[in-house]
């Protein structure tokens, strides 16, 4: 095998990210079929990349014999009951975050997975932003120390609609759950304990529909470092995206990118652009970088660089900080089974 046939499942915004990468920058992948439930958006996606086939069905797509790969791009209640059946169909799979909202539906997709033997990735794309990941590799050659602080903000630039936080699972399992993936990644160490404090302060609508659009959470490693991440729906400037990680030889920040890095400077101000908008603008390049590895981990039969049990990581994070919100104590990973 030397190209890696696909059929992508959903064509709403990730999944047409996920075809322009794959359709005009990965040779080693060919897109052959698309669905989506409402018919139009495959076939619109169908024209826009050059995908020879379209369907409203993505039962056609696991049906197809000659299809190697499926990308899981559908909304997230649909996510594990696809993972199944195209584990069970023999397709290796690459499924958006977040697999499922309950850590049980989760073990049934790893299960299938394995019994299957198909890889299963899972797309937290954060870890692969050119960013983070200098992040990562400084601190994994030590050129940082041990861990003390890190620090992650992750504001958005305008929040979701009511309707949307209603049926998400809620901020931290919708939005923070990328926040609590990239401290294990770059803590490179379990979360012990857990604290938030949230509020709403974006749109009472959000509050109304029982979900929070503000919030600091406080982490507690297992190696003895402590987390911090703090969220928000909306800033007035944009896409805020920060790292901090503060070791005892050394700290690592990471900016915002910007369009240019050009500075103006008048009799008034010092100005520079607003960061990139929005995380379509912002991590372009990791969304591409995650699909490479993982048509490279199917190519080369290699474990897939982003697993089910990363999936399942900040699940359970995201949940003790639900817990912990609600009952206004840290609370213990140990206490979400
Ligand atoms: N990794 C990231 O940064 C990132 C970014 C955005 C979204 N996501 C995840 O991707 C998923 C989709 O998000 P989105 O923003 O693209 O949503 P979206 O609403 O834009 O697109 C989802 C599409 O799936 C279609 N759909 C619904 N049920 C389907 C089914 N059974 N089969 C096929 N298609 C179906 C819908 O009609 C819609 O076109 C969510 O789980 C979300 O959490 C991840």
């Amino acid at each position: 095998m030397n190209k890696i046939k696909i059929g992508i499942i959903g064509a709403g915004r990730i999944g047409r990210v996920h075809a322009n990468a794959l359709t005009n920058s990965i040779p080693q992948a060919e897109v052959v079929a698309i669905s989506d439930t409402f018919v139009q958006s495959a076939e619109k996606a169908a024209a826009d990349f050059g995908i020879p086939e379209f369907f409203a069905d993505y039962h056609e797509i696991l049906n197809d014999p000659t299809i190697d790969a499926v990308l899981v791009c559908s909304p997230t209640n649909t996510h594990a009951q696809i993972t199944i059946e195209a584990a069970n169909a023999g397709k290796h799979i690459f499924c958006e975050k977040p697999v499922d909202l309950t850590i049980e539906r989760i073990l049934e997709a790893k299960t299938a997975a394995e019994k299957a033997g198909v890889k299963l990735q899972i797309g937290f794309n954060r870890r692969f932003d050119h960013n983070f990941n200098r992040i990562h590799r400084l601190a994994k050659d030590g050129k940082l120390g041990d861990l003390q602080i890190l620090r992650i903000t992750s504001r958005d630039p305008e929040p979701p609609s009511a309707e949307y936080a209603k049926n998400s699972g809620g901020m931290f399992l919708d939005m923070t759950i990328h926040d609590f993936d990239m401290a294990y990644f770059l803590a490179d160490s379990e979360v012990e304990e857990v604290f938030a404090a949230t509020a709403v302060t974006v749109d009472p609508a959000i509050g109304a529909a029982g979900d929070i659009d503000t919030a600091v959470v406080t982490l507690r490693f297992k190696n003895g470092a402590i987390g911090v991440i703090d969220n928000c729906r909306k800033a007035a400037y944009g896409y805020d995206q920060r790292v901090e990680y503060f070791g005892t030889k050394g700290a690592a920040i990471a900016e915002n990118d910007r369009e240019t890095n050009v500075t103006v400077a008048d009799a008034d101000a010092v100005r520079s652009d607003k960061p990139l908008y929005f995380f379509l603008e912002r991590y372009m390049q990791s969304f591409r970088e995650e699909l490479c590895q993982f048509i490279d981990a199917i190519l080369n039969d290699k474990p897939v660089p982003v697993n089910i049990e990363d999936g399942l990581r900040p699940i359970r994070i995201a949940l003790a900080a639900k817990k912990s919100a609600l009952e206004n104590r840290p609370v213990r990973l140990s206490e979400i089974n």
